[in-house]
């Protein structure tokens, strides 16, 4: 069969793109964790804590995180349905509005224009550039999937499917909204259900695009690099239409001892346990198709972004789980336990992730050797270690709160007042800046070797231009 022309012009743009917004996260990442040792960094209106934080968030959840899903699902549409993309000029748009959205989203945020709904802060009028910018998104997969010339859909597809018809049922839902101007509007929902819709929208985020898409890019980016199959294509089927199933559920997990029915509380309760199993069925598969490859955890500097990506995968659907039981949430609720959750989720999975798709990407997309092994080899170690420090160090800080939140005297009074409790953090917030330092070093390394690999003045690899078929 004739090999199909793919378009990797508008891959290269996300590429680019995601890892610009990438950079920008994790700096403000380092920024915002340095006021909170420091607050007389804090420089208001414009350059707070308040303000700079969700700019964080959301470079590095849509920035990062949904540009290397648009980079990586462009590249893996068109090779897993061997054929070109359905329409470039979409694709082309798509990458336009995708930046546009994020700038219009920064400033604003900037500005002080937020719903206060977390993950979802931007006004109407950025929701409605977001849902264009899905919308066209979600149609050039669709078609490109419709008229593919591969019968046998690879476990990849199911999951990038998932993630975007998921994604824009949650964002639409959670959006509903009377505008009263340009920058304000009220939900249309109001007490415990705003906050049942918000949560169900937040953690079904996590489900559909900080868990679907990195999962559908290892499926992909692992068995290319170690040059075996995935274990079991039935186990990975098994898994995704369980974790699926289940993960609308469990989003009043955020919710426990709040006023939201205690029924809907049990069920969320019941179902992020029982998640543990679909979650782990992609972990073994991942793990069982390394049988006879684990020297390549040494060898092959992918291999190691990929295990430690899914190892960490692995870790946080087991700790998420447990912080779902109501005993466990009374403890750590609200303390430093949760961002350390969240950043081994981050930093851990999905970044270890989408790190390992970009290197895969980048040589096949210019035709060229990777510039330095031996820098990516240093980019994992700091980027492993940084994270490390980050979550280990929260981790106990988090415990170290809750102890003495708890702590009581004999006559029922509380034995620390809440600032006693704050200055006791100082120390664990130090590391989580050391930590955030450590892998933001490890990312210039990254950008640095990406950015060589791209200026390397030989000519293309005609190895890697015929088994890609460019153009
Ligand atoms: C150098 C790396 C990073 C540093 C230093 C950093 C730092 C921080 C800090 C200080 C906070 C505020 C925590 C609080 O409110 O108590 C935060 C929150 C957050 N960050 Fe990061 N971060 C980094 C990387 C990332 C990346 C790569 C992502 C996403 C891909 C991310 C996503 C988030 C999210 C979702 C939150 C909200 C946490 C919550 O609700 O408690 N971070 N980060
Ligand atoms: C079985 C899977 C998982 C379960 C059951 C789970 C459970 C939880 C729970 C109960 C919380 C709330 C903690 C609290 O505030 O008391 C939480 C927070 C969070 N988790 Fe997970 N988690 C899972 C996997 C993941 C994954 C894979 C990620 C990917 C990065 C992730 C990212 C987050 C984020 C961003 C939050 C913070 C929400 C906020 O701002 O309050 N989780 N998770």
């Amino acid at each position: 069969m004739e090999k199909p022309a793919y378009n990797t012009d508008i891959v290269r743009g996300f590429v680019i793109w995601s890892i610009i917004w990438g950079l920008v996260a994790v700096l403000v990442g380092v920024i915002v964790s340095v006021q909170m040792t420091n607050p007389e960094m804090n420089f208001p209106p414009y350059l707070t804590f308040g303000r700079l934080r969700p700019i964080h968030t959301n470079a590095g959840i849509y920035g990062w995180g949904v540009g290397t899903i648009f980079a990586m699902f462009l590249y893996m549409a068109q090779r897993l349905c061997k054929t070109s993309i359905w329409s470039p000029g979409l694709a082309k748009f798509q990458l336009w509005l995708f930046n546009a959205t994020i700038i219009a989203s920064a400033v604003t945020l900037l500005m002080g224009f937020t719903t206060s709904k977390e993950y979802h802060e931007m006004e109407w009028p950025i929701d409605l550039m977001i849902i264009v910018l899905w919308v066209v998104f979600a149609i050039n997969i669709i078609m490109t999937i419709i008229k593919r010339k591969e019968e046998q859909m690879y476990i990849s597809l199911w999951y990038m499917m998932a993630a975007i018809i998921g994604v824009a049922i949650l964002f639409v839902v959670n959006s509903a909204a009377f505008p009263v101007s340009l920058f304000k509007s009220y939900s249309a929902y109001a007490g415990t259900n705003d906050a049942n819709v918000h949560w169900w929208f937040a953690h079904n985020a996590v489900a559909m695009a900080l868990t679907a898409p990195p999962l559908a890019m290892f499926y992909y980016v692992l068995p290319k690099s170690t040059g075996v199959p995935i274990y079991s294509h039935r186990l990975s089927i098994i898994s995704f239409w369980s974790l699926i199933f289940m993960y609308l559920w469990t989003g009043a997990h955020h919710l426990l001892w709040t006023p939201v029915p205690d029924w809907i509380q049990t069920l969320a309760m019941a179902f992020s346990v029982m998640l543990i199993a679909p979650s782990w069925g992609s972990v073994i598969n991942g793990y069982l198709s390394m049988n006879g490859q684990w020297h390549q955890m040494r060898e092959n500097f992918l291999v190691k972004f990929l295990i430690m990506g899914i190892t960490f995968y692995g870790l946080q659907t087991l700790q998420g789980p447990m912080q779902s039981i109501r005993t466990f949430s009374a403890f750590i609720h609200y303390t430093d336990w949760v961002p350390a959750h969240i950043h081994m989720g981050t930093m851990g999975w999905v970044s270890m992730i989408a790190f390992a798709s970009i290197y895969y990407l980048v040589p096949r997309l210019y035709g060229k050797e990777l510039f330095s092994i031996p820098l990516a080899n240093l980019h994992f170690w700091l980027v492993l270690i940084g994270q490390l420090i980050w979550s280990i160090s929260l981790w106990v800080a988090g415990v170290l709160q809750a102890g003495m939140w708890n702590a009581m005297n004999p006559d029922g009074s509380l034995t620390y007042t809440f600032m006693e409790t704050m200055v006791e953090m100082y120390p664990y917030w130090w590391a989580r800046t050391i930590g955030g330092l450590i892998f933001f070093i490890g990312v210039l390394v990254f950008i640095y070797n990406i950015y060589m690999t791209v200026k390397k003045s030989d000519a293309p690899s005609p190895a890697i231009v015929e088994a890609e078929g460019r153009v």
